[in-house]
């Protein structure tokens, strides 16, 4: 039986649309995930996942999937009384309010890490630590992108270009008595969030490739010499975090790494089939149901406007998947309420039957769609609640 048969058979019952998740695939990816992680540790990065029993469900398969990458305080907070622990903020949380509901949960017992990336960010977290008379752990987000000529191949976080500068805030918290560094993180986005193996961009592709490369020996020595930089005045740190799913293979080369933070690679979303280091299942997707059927050939659905964030391209509208065959218009792309497909296959398709697809990006399914509907050997066993399903949003 084909993939789409066997999910039109599993899912009858469920009203569209609906989002969904593969658990065989998804094992499969977990395998993939742990067997290329090189013995580093794996942080789960929550804004990819934005479910709690999917969390939960993933870190439980293998002990070297352990902590969460959170996206927000509040997040972090959620996922505390939820019952997780060694939650390391991804981002600086600026806001004094949270900031003291952080130190509270810490009181508690939490283990929650927080992210800075200067003087002014470690000020503000040494004041609310002394007025609150408790310790914060800190983590510095170094930079890693890699300018080439003009070009800024990276992302714009991190103002900590230099070792120097990195080792400057290092000090500062070193030398605090309400602060104690945890870790060190730099994120190589312009590897791990982006795709080399785009179809019909062949020069586009070596490009991006080259300068992946150049990245890659770059990242590798500043992290090396931050390495030898905490060593030779004596600081030690829990963990050293760096890469994301899409840089695995390198980051997990390197000495100086601990941990890799992965995320998106569990889902699998379209954006990453784009990759020539490795290739993943599609494991998570949502249906939408054909409603009308206004010429040969197009096939017009209920909702499916379900664009993803960043750039804007092509790439960031959901990639219609099942049956193969089946295309977006460019003039319409997909819709607020209506998304007509082209389907030019050899399924019949007729009007109630569904059309899946996938999202470009992983957690922002999501946001979408109150639980996943999770499949296991072509029958549907359980549901898991999205962050959206249990009336949060944290961004
Ligand atoms: C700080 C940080 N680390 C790691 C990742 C990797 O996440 P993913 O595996 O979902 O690409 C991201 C993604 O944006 C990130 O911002």
């Amino acid at each position: 039986m084909s993939r789409y048969h066997q999910y039109q058979k599993a899912f009858a019952d469920i009203p569209k649309p609906f989002a969904y998740i593969d658990l065989d695939l998804l094992d499969q990816n977990m395998a993939e995930i742990v067997a290329r992680s090189n013995g580093k540790r794996i942080r789960i990065a929550s804004k990819s996942i934005r479910s709690v029993p999917m969390l939960r469900r993933i870190l439980n398969y293998h002990p070297m999937l352990q902590g969460i990458m959170c996206f927000t305080a509040s997040e972090a907070l959620f996922l505390w009384e939820n019952g997780f622990d060694d939650l390391l903020l991804g981002y600086p949380v600026v806001d004094k309010s949270l900031l003291l509901s952080i130190t509270q949960a810490v009181q508690q017992g939490a283990q929650i890490t927080l992210m800075v990336d200067s003087l002014e960010h470690v000020c503000l977290i040494e004041e609310v630590a002394r007025e609150m008379d408790t310790p914060l752990l800190l983590c510095v987000d170094m930079d890693a992108s890699v300018p080439f000529f003009s070009l800024h191949f990276g992302v714009y976080r991190s103002p900590l270009h230099m070792v120097e500068e990195v080792m400057q805030v290092v000090e500062r918290i070193a030398t605090s008595s309400w602060l104690v560094l945890d870790g060190i993180m730099s994120y190589e986005a312009q590897i791990a969030g982006v795709g080399d193996n785009m179809p019909g961009q062949s020069i586009k592709n070596g490009f991006i490739s080259y300068l992946k490369k150049r990245s890659i020996r770059s990242i590798r020595e500043k992290r090396a010499r931050v390495y030898n930089e905490l060593q030779r005045h004596n600081i030690s740190i829990r963990f050293c975090n760096g890469g994301g799913t899409g840089s695995m293979t390198s980051t997990c080369q390197e000495d100086a790494v601990t941990e890799v933070t992965v995320g998106s690679g569990f889902y699998a979303p379209a954006l990453f089939d784009y990759y020539r280091e490795f290739r993943l299942q599609p494991a998570a997707g949502f249906a939408i149901e054909i409603v009308r059927k206004p010429k040969p050939n197009i096939y017009t659905c209920s909702g499916g406007g379900y664009v993803a964030s960043g750039s804007i391209g092509k790439e960031k509208l959901p990639a219609p998947y099942l049956p193969p065959k089946a295309k977006l218009l460019s003039l319409e792309g997909a819709g607020e309420v209506q998304t007509p497909v082209r389907y030019t296959g050899e399924q019949e398709l007729s009007i109630g039957d569904p059309i899946f697809f996938r999202h470009s990006k992983a957690g922002e399914l999501c946001e979408r769609f109150p639980a996943l509907h999770l499949l296991r050997e072509g029958k549907i066993v359980g549901e898991a609640m999205t962050y959206r399903g249990e009336g949060r949003c944290f961004l």
